[in-house]
């Protein structure tokens, strides 16, 4: 039997049994702020539950089915085991007040069994033990020995056999379960209840039955393959990358087929990829896809990546093709843009793991301030991190990491109502430059006169820098030439300023400049500039902000004038140089 046909019989199945068939409601719900996105058949339904909405005016029934189409993240490690998907389809029949157990297992047990339709054997059901004072769902258990007394019975308690709600609020119930060839295939609830916000059950007035039956999992004990992804659903996606990268781990060839086609859905949704809400959930699968991709099945990063894949997906499901042309512009955009940080994170990652290995600390943990510096500075999805890290023998610590990312959003939170209420904006575009300025100034310096020469302070207006060094004779004109001539040469090669957060014990082994005596947090932030931290040409401790790239430093001259097309011939200027104090000198430099 083809999916096709599996779903079809579903629906059919339902109709002669008195329900109305409901068509699929999008991915991104509505008028639903609880849930980021639909994950299951019932969503679309919940005000009908609830008695806010009434079934029968608006469908003529009181009893519905549908094959609704679903993303869950919440199982994104698991993808590939075999069951388990980010994107799947739900068949899924309801009732809100129309019928009760009694015909949800009767139907249920019948379109399993029969060999009129699915024609299957159950292994076990599972039903609701009881628990936290709720009673245990013995009527299911009767009803079931009474369809047939040799149905093997397991019992269950909150964690497994009771569902809901969705969200903080809402419907929730006891439920009784189907296995078959060892695998959860349809989840039957009987919503009873209401949780309310705080936790509390209160009994529902309206009883309401809400099944979900996975369709790939229906498909594969159907069609008797190993997994889901050897289903029809699946089988030429998974070819189709197959042909292009060979034989490769094929988990990860699942996981990128699993990731493209919820991106193929969730893009065809009106998606776009941003770094909020839906937009940041495709942007973290999107990357996924190509780290994994990229790392693991050594692919090149071209348009084939993705090419051929999404062809077959929009194959697989025709309803995807009056949204063909977006979604390959939304994949095609979002591959570039990461591929450049790819590359780089990857270099980074490598670096920072062997930079930890050469310590010989005999620590097998990557810390987890690397771990947040590659997440917040390349935008590695963590669990990448995580696999990755297990390759070279490493681990590291889900826990810490989230401590650290919640901190980080208290810390940015605060900043921004700082700068709100001082009625700044923070810094003007101009302080920015000179601020990039500086630490190409430190550096030059350092070049040319060697590693005697640090730093004692800065200053920066928006006309100016200044810069204090400590430094025992005048310099030269030579020198003061060799060091702006350095500078100039710097912003003309239009060199990336780039962050990275780590802690500070860390930041201090990467040799990065800073400033003897000067109290640092544990976290630090170091901003270098070139490619990576690896082969920066200048790394210093540093709060920022900073200019994207040095090449902007050459533009003064207004947005009309993109300073990167052109070289700019002397932008960075010295204009005083001077003792401030015994030993030390003082730079007053400018860009014009
Ligand atoms: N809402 C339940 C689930 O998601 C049954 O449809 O499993």
């Amino acid at each position: 039997m083809t999916s096709k046909e599996i779903r079809q019989k579903f629906l059919k199945f339902f109709k002669s049994k008195g329900h109305k068939i409901i068509p699929s409601a999008s991915l991104i719900p509505e008028n639903d702020p609880s849930v980021l996105f639909t994950t299951a058949g019932m969503q679309q339904f919940k005000p009908y539950y609830i008695g806010k909405k009434n079934a029968k005016e608006d469908f003529g029934s009181l009893n519905v089915a549908s094959v609704q189409k679903c993303v869950r993240t919440s199982d994104i490690d698991e993808v590939g085991n075999g069951s388990h998907l980010t994107f799947f389809e739900m068949l899924g029949n309801f009732s809100f007040g129309g019928y009760w157990k009694i015909d949800a297992i009767k139907y249920a047990y019948e379109f399993i069994t029969s060999p009129d339709w699915m024609n299957l054997k159950i292994d076990y059901i599972s039903v609701f033990a009881g628990e936290d004072k709720i009673p245990p769902d013995s009527e299911s258990e009767k009803i079931w020995k009474s369809i047939d007394p040799n149905i093997v019975v397991k019992k269950s308690g909150r964690a497994d056999n009771f569902w809901g709600p969705t969200g903080e609020e809402g419907p929730c119930g006891p439920t009784t379960e189907i296995y078959v060839d060892g695998i959860e295939i349809w989840n039957i609830v009987f919503n009873e209840f209401y949780q309310n916000s705080d936790k509390t059950l209160k009994p529902l007035e309206t009883k309401g039955v809400d099944t979900g039956m996975g369709l790939e999992r229906l498909v594969k004990v159907v069609q008797k393959v190993p997994t889901v992804f050897d289903t029809d659903l699946f089988a030429l996606i998974i070819s189709s990358i197959i042909s292009i990268v060979g034989d490769k781990p094929i988990e990860k060839i699942r996981i990128v087929a699993d990731h493209l086609k919820a991106i193929a859905f969730i893009i065809s949704d009106g998606v776009e990829v941003s770094n909020v809400g839906h937009g940041y959930v495709l942007r973290r699968l999107i990357r996924r896809a190509m780290l994994i991709h990229h790392k693991f099945i050594g692919a090149s990063l071209d348009v084939n990546f993705y090419k051929a894949p999404v062809e077959t997906i929009i194959n697989t499901y025709p309803e995807l093709n009056e949204k063909k042309d977006k979604i390959f512009e939304a994949i095609g955009e979002e591959t570039e843009k990461f591929e450049e940080t790819l590359e780089k994170g990857l270099k980074e990652f490598n670096w920072v793991a062997r930079t930890y290995e050469n310590e010989k600390m005999n620590k097998q943990e990557l810390p987890a301030s690397i771990v947040f510096g590659l997440v917040t500075t390349y935008g590695f999805p963590f669990e990448l991190i995580e696999e990755i890290s297990k390759e070279r023998g490493m681990t590291v610590d889900r826990q810490l990491f989230q401590n650290r990312m919640e901190e980080h959003k208290i810390k940015s939170r605060a900043s921004s109502e700082q700068k709100f209420k001082g009625g700044l904006g923070g810094h003007s575009e101009m302080e920015i430059k000179y601020h990039t300025a500086t630490h190409l100034l430190r550096q030059a310096l350092e070049e040319v006169l060697g590693e005697n020469m640090t730093q004692k302070g800065s200053n920066i207006t928006p006309e100016r820098l200044r810069f204090d060094f400590s430094f025992n004779r005048k310099m030269t004109d030579e020198e003061e030439q060799k060091v702006e001539d350095l500078v100039n040469q710097k912003i003309s090669e239009n060199l990336p300023v780039n962050k990275m957060v780590m802690n500070k014990e860390e930041a201090e082994k990467t040799g990065a400049a800073h400033v003897f005596g000067e109290k640092y947090g544990d976290e630090v932030s170091i901003y270098y500039i070139g490619d990576s931290l690896e082969s920066a040409w200048s790394k210093e401790f540093c709060g920022g902000p900073h200019a994207e790239n040095t090449g902007d430093l050459a533009s003064i001259g207004g947005p009309e004038e993109n300073p990167r097309d052109k070289k700019p011939k002397r932008v960075f200027k010295i204009i005083k140089e001077e003792a401030s104090s015994a030993g030390v000198r003082r730079i007053k430099a400018i860009l014009e």
